[in-house]
This record gives C-alpha cells, sequence and structure tokens, in this order.
C-alpha cells in the first residue's frame, strides 16, 4: 500500500515538475514557431480579408498552433499550410456556396516558410495570378489551388518543384448531372510539367488553353514523361485529341479525359493502362463501338460514358469486371435490347453493381425480373430509352435503392405496393411521361421517404394521391398533367413545407389558392400550378419563390402589392387570368428576367419604373387595357429580348429608341394599338429581330428601305438561341395564314414581318426580298402602290403572304411561282393585271379569292387569259406543304453548335446533361440564368 502510494506521488512530482519546466521554457526555446516564420505568416493574413475570421487564432508566439499552420516537431519551420475552404455545392440551386473564402492577394511574405511541403489554398478566392514565387518552395510536395480564385496563365516556375507528388490546379468539379467550373485560369504550354518526375496526381481540369493555340497544344506528349502518375485529370481542358504511340504512364488508376470534346473512337491506348479504376470519358464526341478492350480492364471499378456518341455495346462487355460498381453509359445513341444486356452479365458483376445509368438511348424491351439480382444497386436510371412492359415485382426486393428514374418509356401497367415493398432508402422516385399508373391502397404506408416525386403526364388522378401525406420530406414534386381533378387536400400544407419545387400544373385542380403558400417557411422557390382551375384573388404567395407561373386559371382581383416583398422572384407569369386594376408600382423594383400578364384587363400606364428592370429578356403584356405613351425609361431594358405589347390602348409614336437601346431585341410585337407617326429607320438596326408586328395601328409613311438590312430575318441559323430563358417556354400570336398562330416551342425558327392595317403608303421596297428567311409576309390593308418586286421568289421560305387591299398594280411576277414553301397567299383587291403564274406550289392554292378584286388577272384559278402562250412549264416537282417536323435536324445542330460554344466560352460555367434534354423540348438554358445569378451573387 505504501510503496503503491510512493509510486503515485512520485508520479505526480515528476509530472509537476514536468509541467513547471514546460511553462519556464514557454518564455524561451519551448516555442516550436520561428520568428521570421510567424511574421510572415502576420503579414500574409494582414493582406487577406477573412470575413467569417477562419484565422482568428493566428495571434500570439506559437504559430505552430494556428488553425492550418503544422511545423516540424523538431526543426519548428513550417511545413504544412492547409487552408483549404470547406465548400459545398447545392444540388437543387446548382450554386457553389462560398461562405468561408478568403479573399485578397497572396503576400510574398509567404516564401519565408522555406521549409514548406505542403500548401493547401483551394477553394478560397484569392485574386490575381498564381504566385511565380511558389516555383521557390523546393521542398514542397503537395500543391492544391483548386478552385482558389486566381485567374491568368499558369506560371511555368511550378515546374521548379521537382518534388512535387501532387499537383491539383482543377477547376472543374462534377455535380450530379454533369459539371460546373470555378474559376478562369489558363495554360499555355505544358513544357515545364516533364520536370515534376515524381508526380503522382495531375489535376488540370477546366484549364482551357487561350484560343489562339488550341490546336498548337500537344497535352499527352508532355504528360507521357510522368512514369509515376497514378491520376490525371484533363476534363475540360479544350484537349486535342491524345495521339499516343507507348503510353509511359502505364501505373495510371484514373483517367477524366471529361468534357474534351474529344471526336474520335476511344484511343486503344487506353488498353494498356490495366491498373485503370476510375476511367471517365464523359461529355466528348467519341463514337462507334464501345470497345471491347474496356472489358479487359479487370481493376475497373467506374466507368463513365456518359454524353457521348456511341452507338452499338457489345452484350457482356463489362461483365467480367467483377469489381465494377458504377457504369454510366447515359446520353449516347445505343440501340440495344435491355433483356439481352442484364441477362449477360455475371454473377459478379450482378454483386457488385451499385450505379447504372442507361438514361437517354434507346435501349428496348421490358426491364427483365432478373434485376431483382442486383441487390446492391443504389441507383437504376433508365429515363428517355423505349422500354415497354410491365415493371417487374422484383424491383421491390432491391433494398439498397436510393434512385430510381424510369420516366420517359413506354412501360404500361400498374405500380402497386408490392413494387416497392423493401425500397426503405428509397428517395428519388420519376415516373414522369410513362404510361404507368400507380395503384395503391388508399391507406398505403411507403416504406420510404422520398425526397424527388416526379410523375408528370403519368396516370396519377383524378384524387390527389392520399399516400403522399406520408411523404413530410419531399423537395421535388411534378405531377404536372397528371389527370387530377380534385381540391388540394388539407394535409398538402403538412407536405409543403420542405418542398422547394412544386408543380401541379396542367390539371384541372380547383379551388382558391391555398393560404399556406404566405408562409413565410417554406422553401417553395419554383411554383407552378399554371392550366388549373385555381379561382379568387392572389391574396398569399410564398415569400421565397423565385419562379412563379399561376397562368391559365380563374384567378381575379388586383395583382397584389405583397408580390413586391418577394425579392428573389424572377419569373412571373399571371397570363390568362382575370386580373384588373393597376399593377403596384413597386413590382418594378423587383429583379425580374420575365414578366408576363398577357390576356388579362389590367389597366393603367407603364410608370417610368419599369426602366430599374435592367435584366428583363421577355416582357409580355399583350391583351390588357394599358394607355399612355411607352416610357423612355424602357430604354434601359437592355437585355430585352421579347417586347409584346399588342392589343392595348398605347399611343404616340413608335420610339426611335428601340432601335438603338435594345440590341437583342428578337420579337418586337406592337400590334392593335394606337400609334401613330412613321416607322423609325432605327427599327433596322435591330440585327437579332426576328418578328416585327406593328400591324392594326394608325401607322402613316413608306417602308424604311433599310429594313432590308434586317440581319435576323435574312439568316437562316440565327445563333443566339440562348438569349431565351429556361424554364420559360417563350410565346407569340402572330397573324399568319389567314389565322392567329400561337408560336412557342418552335419560335426560334419565326420570322415575321407584319405591317398590315395601317396607312403605310409608297412601293414595296425591293430590299425586302432580302429577307429570304421571312416565312411570314404581310402588308395588306395598306395603301401601297407600285409593283410587287420581281425578286419576290427570293423569299424561298415564305408560307404565308398577304399584300391584298392596297393599290399595287402591273403583273404578277413569274418568281413567285417558284415560292415552294407558301401555304397561304393573298393578292386580292389591288390592280393588277395580266396573267397569274403557274407552278410549283402555286397550283394548289387554287381558291379564286386569292386574287378577286383585281380586275386585270386571268388564268387558272381564275377565267382564261386572252390569247397569250405562256410557256411556262412546271417542272412537277410539289414538294407538299412545308412542315415544322422537318425542321428536327436543324434544330439538333442548332443545339451541338450551342454545346460547342459552350465550350469555347469560357464565361460560361455550367454544362449538364440535363441540356440534352432540351433537344426533345425547347431550347432551354439555365445556363444564362444560373450564371446571371451566380454573378449577382458573387459566388465566382
Ligand atoms: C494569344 O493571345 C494572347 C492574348 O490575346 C496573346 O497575348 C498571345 O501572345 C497570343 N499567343 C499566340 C501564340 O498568338
Ligand atoms: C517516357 O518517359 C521518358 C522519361 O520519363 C521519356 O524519356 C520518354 O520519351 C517517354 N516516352 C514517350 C513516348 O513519351
Ligand atoms: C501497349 O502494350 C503492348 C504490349 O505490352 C505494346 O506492344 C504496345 O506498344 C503498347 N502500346 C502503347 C500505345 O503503349
Ligand atoms: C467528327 O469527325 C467526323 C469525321 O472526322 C466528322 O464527319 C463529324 O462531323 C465530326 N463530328 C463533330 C460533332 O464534330
Ligand atoms: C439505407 O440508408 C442508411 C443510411 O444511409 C444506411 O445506413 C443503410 O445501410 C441503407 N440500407 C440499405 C438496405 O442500403
Ligand atoms: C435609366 O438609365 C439612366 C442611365 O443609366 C439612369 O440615369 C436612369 O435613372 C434609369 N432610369 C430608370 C427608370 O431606371
Amino acid at each position: 500500500m505504501e510503496t503503491s502510494f510512493l509510486v503515485i506521488f512520485t508520479f505526480l512530482l515528476l509530472q509537476r515538475l514536468g509541467a513547471s519546466s514546460e511553462s519556464m521554457m514557454t518564455n524561451s526555446s519551448s516555442v516550436t514557431c520561428i520568428e521570421r516564420e510567424r511574421k510572415s505568416l502576420l503579414i500574409f493574413k494582414e493582406r487577406l480579408t477573412d470575413r467569417h475570421r477562419r484565422l482568428s487564432t493566428w495571434t500570439g508566439v506559437e504559430c505552430c498552433e494556428w488553425v492550418g499552420v503544422h511545423c516540424d516537431k523538431r526543426s519548428g519551420h513550417v511545413i504544412r499550410l492547409d487552408l483549404r475552404n470547406p465548400a459545398f455545392f447545392n444540388t437543387d440551386k446548382r450554386e457553389w456556396y462560398y461562405d468561408n473564402q478568403l479573399r485578397g492577394e497572396v503576400s510574398p511574405s509567404l516564401l519565408n516558410l522555406k521549409h514548406l511541403r505542403y500548401l493547401d489554398l483551394s477553394m478560397n478566392d484569392f485574386s490575381g495570378h498564381i504566385p511565380k514565387f511558389l516555383g521557390s518552395f523546393k521542398h514542397l510536395e503537395y500543391l492544391n489551388l483548386s478552385c482558389s480564385g486566381f485567374s491568368g496563365v499558369v506560371p511555368h516556375h511550378l515546374g521548379n518543384l521537382s518534388r512535387l507528388q501532387y499537383l491539383d490546379l482543377n477547376t472543374q468539379y462534377r455535380i450530379p448531372d454533369g459539371v460546373t467550373s470555378c474559376s478562369s485560369m489558363s495554360i499555355d504550354d505544358l513544357q515545364w510539367v516533364p520536370s515534376l518526375s515524381s508526380l503522382k496526381l495531375l489535376g488540370l481540369s477546366g484549364l482551357y488553353n487561350p484560343m489562339n493555340l488550341t490546336d498548337e497544344l500537344d497535352w499527352f506528349s508532355e504528360v507521357n514523361m510522368l512514369p509515376s502518375l497514378l491520376t490525371l485529370n484533363l476534363a475540360g481542358c479544350n484537349i486535342n485529341f491524345p495521339s499516343i504511340t507507348s503510353v509511359n504512364f502505364t501505373s495510371l488508376n484514373s483517367l477524366d479525359l471529361s468534357y474534351n470534346f474529344i471526336n474520335s473512337t476511344i484511343p486503344v491506348w487506353l488498353s494498356n493502362l490495366t491498373d485503370l479504376t476510375h476511367l471517365e470519358l464523359s461529355g466528348n464526341e467519341f463514337h462507334g463501338q464501345i470497345p471491347d478492350f474496356l472489358g479487359t480492364l479487370s481493376a475497373l471499378t467506374l466507368v463513365d460514358l456518359a454524353g457521348n456518341s456511341f452507338d452499338t455495346l457489345v452484350p457482356g462487355l463489362f461483365w467480367n469486371l467483377s469489381s465494377l460498381t458504377f457504369l454510366d453509359l447515359s446520353w449516347n445513341g445505343i440501340v440495344a435490347d435491355l433483356p439481352s444486356l442484364i441477362g449477360s452479365m455475371s454473377e459478379f458483376v450482378a454483386k457488385s453493381l451499385v450505379y447504372l445509368s442507361l438514361a437517354g438511348n434507346e435501349f428496348s424491351g421490358c426491364i427483365p425480373n432478373t434485376i431483382g439480382d442486383f441487390k446492391k444497386l443504389e441507383n437504376l436510371l433508365l429515363r428517355r430509352n423505349t422500354l415497354s412492359g410491365h415493371v417487374p415485382p422484383s424491383l421491390g426486393g432491391l433494398t439498397c435503392l436510393k434512385e430510381l428514374d424510369l420516366s420517359y418509356n413506354s412501360l404500361e401497367g400498374n405500380l402497386s405496393e408490392v413494387h416497392f415493398i423493401k425500397l426503405k432508402n428509397l428517395t428519388l422516385l420519376d415516373l414522369s411521361s410513362t404510361s404507368l399508373a400507380l395503384n395503391v391502397s388508399s391507406r398505403w404506408n411507403p416504406p420510404f421517404q422520398l425526397r424527388e416525386f416526379k410523375a408528370s403526364s403519368c396516370n396519377i388522378g383524378p384524387q390527389f394521391p392520399s399516400w403522399l401525406q406520408t411523404q413530410t420530406n419531399l423537395e421535388t414534386l411534378y405531377l404536372s398533367n397528371s389527370s387530377i381533378r380534385d381540391t388540394l387536400p388539407d394535409w398538402f400544407e403538412n407536405i409543403a413545407t420542405h418542398i422547394a419545387d412544386l408543380d401541379l400544373s396542367y390539371n384541372q385542380i380547383g379551388g382558391e389558392l391555398p393560404a399556406f403558400l404566405s408562409n413565410s417557411q417554406t422553401d417553395l422557390y419554383t411554383l407552378k400550378m399554371n392550366s388549373n382551375k385555381f379561382e379568387g384573388p392572389l391574396i398569399s404567395l410564398p415569400s421565397n419563390v423565385q419562379l412563379l407561373d399561376l397562368s391559365d386559371n380563374l384567378l381575379s382581383g388586383a395583382v397584389p402589392k405583397h408580390l413586391c416583398s418577394i425579392l428573389g422572384i424572377w419569373l412571373l407569369d399571371l397570363s390568362h387570368n382575370n386580373f384588373s386594376g393597376r399593377l403596384p408600382r413597386c413590382l418594378w423594383n423587383l429583379d425580374l428576367y420575365v414578366i408576363d400578364l398577357t390576356n388579362n384587363s389590367i389597366t393603367g400606364f407603364l410608370p417610368s419604373s419599369l426602366g430599374f428592370l435592367r435584366n428583363l429578356i421577355s416582357l409580355h403584356l399583350s391583351n390588357n387595357r394599358f394607355t399612355g405613351d411607352l416610357p423612355p425609361s424602357l430604354q434601359n431594358l437592355t437585355s430585352l429580348v421579347t417586347m409584346d405589347l399588342g392589343n392595348n390602348f398605347f399611343t404616340g409614336s413608335i420610339p426611335f429608341w428601340i432601335g438603338k437601346s435594345l440590341p437583342n431585341l428578337r420579337i418586337l410585337n406592337l400590334q392593335s394599338n394606337q400609334f401613330t407617326g412613321k416607322i423609325p429607320r432605327q427599327l433596322c438596326r435591330l440585327s437579332n429581330l426576328q418578328l416585327l408586328n406593328l400591324a392594326h395601328n394608325s401607322i402613316t409613311g413608306t417602308i424604311p428601305p433599310c429594313f432590308g438590312n434586317l440581319s435576323g430575318m435574312k439568316e437562316n441559323d440565327s445563333n443566339n438561341e440562348y438569349n431565351f430563358v429556361d424554364q420559360y417556354i417563350e410565346n407569340i400570336l402572330v397573324n399568319m395564314k389567314g389565322n392567329q398562330l400561337l408560336f412557342t416551342k418552335t419560335i426560334r425558327f419565326l420570322t415575321s414581318l407584319d405591317l398590315s392595317n395601317n396607312s403605310i403608303v409608297g412601293e414595296i421596297p425591293d430590299s425586302l426580298m432580302n429577307l429570304v428567311s421571312l416565312k411570314n409576309l404581310n402588308l395588306s390593308r395598306n395603301l401601297l402602290k407600285g409593283n410587287i418586286p420581281i425578286k419576290i421568289g427570293n423569299l424561298q421560305q415564305v408560307e404565308s403572304l398577304d399584300l391584298s387591299m392596297n393599290m399595287l398594280s402591273g403583273r404578277i411576277p413569274q418568281s413567285l411561282a417558284t415560292l415552294h414553301s407558301i401555304s397561304y397567299l393573298n393578292l386580292s383587291f389591288n390592280k393588277l393585271f395580266g396573267p397569274i403564274p403557274v407552278g410549283n406550289q402555286l397550283q394548289t392554292l387554287d381558291d379564286p379569292s386569292i386574287y378577286e378584286g383585281n380586275n386585270g388577272l386571268c388564268g387558272p384559278p381564275l377565267s382564261r387569259c386572252k390569247p397569250s402562250n405562256s410557256s411556262y412549264s412546271n417542272d412537277g416537282k410539289d414538294e407538299g406543304l412545308f412542315s415544322y417536323v422537318s425542321m428536327g435536324p436543324g434544330f439538333v445542330v442548332g443545339f451541338m453548335g450551342l454545346l460547342a460554344s459552350l465550350h469555347f466560352i469560357r464565361s460560361w460555367r455550367l454544362a449538364y446533361f440535363g441540356f440534352f434534354e432540351n433537344v426533345y423540348g425547347w431550347l432551354t438554358l439555365s445556363i444564362l440564368l444560373n450564371l446571371a445569378r451566380l454573378r449577382r451573387k458573387k459566388f465566382f
């Protein structure tokens, strides 16, 4: 007992002694931090803005204990500086959150940290170029500057870091559907790379070479000098084709060449990379068959070939890769049979596969029952294929399943409770655009808690599905066009609390808008309830909503003032309701991109504060009761693409400044107002204009000959499609072919000039015949004189031509007969004479009223002409009515053009495969908006 006490005592004594000797030394030699290095760090800190006080521990003498600073235990030198900012990406909003960024310049004082081995400055917002002096850290083994805010060219001085094993300059990151980039650095030369002979990781993603060097930089020959390389990331580098005769980096584990638009077959040298575990080749133009040799790279665990142009797949190709966990073949053109693909998989693959995406291909057949053998599967993504038949119940046994996407297939039959019986972890279920019906009991309590449920264009109604009330984690709910005829149930309020994205459009949901929308707690930022039967006033609105579409309902009353408190709103669509009264003035203080109030009964002047909407792209006020002149402040709306003010009571002359100040305008509709005066010549400067409608006004004067310069009506391929807005279907009514036609998805192919029903005098300028891409030309009901221009035949794309009710005289030019797209023609009530030209499409237009009221015209379809042997012959090619369907290919080409330009226009930083979907739908560009918003919020 005594001895043990003694032992303990001694121990304590020793401890005390030790402690006191330590505290004595604090004042002298026990501080490990070296004073000179400490001062350097402080200078470095001083130069930075550190709003979140990440460097608040950087005080006192012991710099080795400061956050992010590590010293060598023996020498006391700072050997490690880790200032990486823990950033994250919000997938819903597709935004980076950089809350804790350090900002400012990197001070050269760091140079005093001569023993630095590890430097991580990533995910910050440093300014200026990468400091050249970083090349002086002789001992550096690890350098991470990814997404660190630097710009400019990567300095060659980094080539001096001969001990470097890890060099991460990546500026491109993977997000669930694609990639996003975070800074703008470039690389002009890679000759410094081979001297980094110990390099194991090289990350250069998103570092493009300046455009003038595009073809000169040979990325691979330099990188090929690095035999110890394990990880190579050249995604989004605009690299040219990697032609290698022999590979040096044969130990490579991970290779990422995504988003380089490499147009070739997969290079054979990949087959020598036998240690490869990760292979990412998405977003290129690789084509042909997916090569056999991939099946021999037995170490592969991740294969990402998404977004290429592969067309065939040898069944069984991957199925010897017994460690394969991730396989993404989405968004190719693969034509294959799903049952035989699944059937050819080995047991090993079935056991290992966690992620399988075949979305966006042409996989056909049914989903085989054996899918139930893939016990580890967490993501099964089969969106947009041509699958048919019933969904096998074995799916319900995939206990790990988190995401199940069967959308856009021809699947049919019922999904019942058994299909979901063990899917405890399911968070995403997408059944959109299938013919599947969800046939579950009204008391079903599903095993899962979904975050996303999408079942648009699917058999869900007529009742609102009651099992949804168990789903209290829902963030996304799409039930558009799902045949619901109901009112919103009371419990909807409970599940709506987390919903950020709600689409109930195109149903027959009635009643007043739910009051819970006003709950300031909601996260709702996209709300689409359009095309339903909601009625009554707009009493409450979700306070965080960014996109609000309530169009095509039965809502009434005034547009309420409280709308103005929704500061984040950028899209407001209240069109096709019964709103009346004046608009609240404060509306114009919001930062709107789209405002659509078409077809209501709104009154009042346009206030000059409208000019505050500097980001406005689309303005639709048509079919209301607006009065007064257009305020000059409209000139401030320089982003405007669509200005649709038709069918109101606007007065005054057509402002000349439209032509000067709104250069992006593509659609200008002023029809059916009370505009007077001449057409301002300045309109000719609108080089993007593709639709001009001034019809039904009191316009006088002549048609400016410079209209012939409107290049938007001359060029077939207007290359500025990205001006339109994501999530909003741009639309315009056009008087064409004797009808009012609503253009939506095909709007970008529309070119139309309508000056009808005015008092325009003079002749039709010959220069109008330069507008060779016009589809619609309507000059009817004016006071036009002179001849129809001889070159009318230039308007080869014209489908609707109306020159009626003028005082045109002379003969109809023969070239009219060469208009092979024309399906509507009206020349009635003029003073034309002579024979009607024959041939081609004109022959199908045999209604005599086309020509009536011209006393001198003769020939079919009117009476015979007096002897005059016209030898005009029909070449027999009747091409039939022009059909919009035939525009498909052009659309696709245009889209690929967009992708290509995305690649080069580096100020555009977001690309993801969702875009591929738009080939099928309308060209929507989240890019534009996301970017604008990112810039506004200064995330980058
Ligand atoms: C490429 O362009 C940049 C800037 O436009 C210029 O500084 C550089 O000299 C050019 N390089 C070559 C090789 O033309
Ligand atoms: C392979 O690397 C060595 C040096 O590491 C270099 O000398 C040789 O040229 C490289 N081979 C090729 C084909 O680039
Ligand atoms: C791949 O390896 C084979 C056999 O080892 C060799 O003959 C061939 O040259 C290599 N190809 C390349 C491109 O390195
Ligand atoms: C890819 O290359 C082929 C032939 O080299 C060419 O015909 C094709 O148009 C290219 N595709 C793209 C998208 O550039
Ligand atoms: C379900 O998810 C939880 C939490 O992510 C996980 O721990 C569990 O293993 C998962 N269950 C299955 C069957 O995958
Ligand atoms: C329009 O822009 C001018 C010049 O930038 C500015 O002075 C004026 O206040 C703006 N008006 C409105 C209504 O935004």
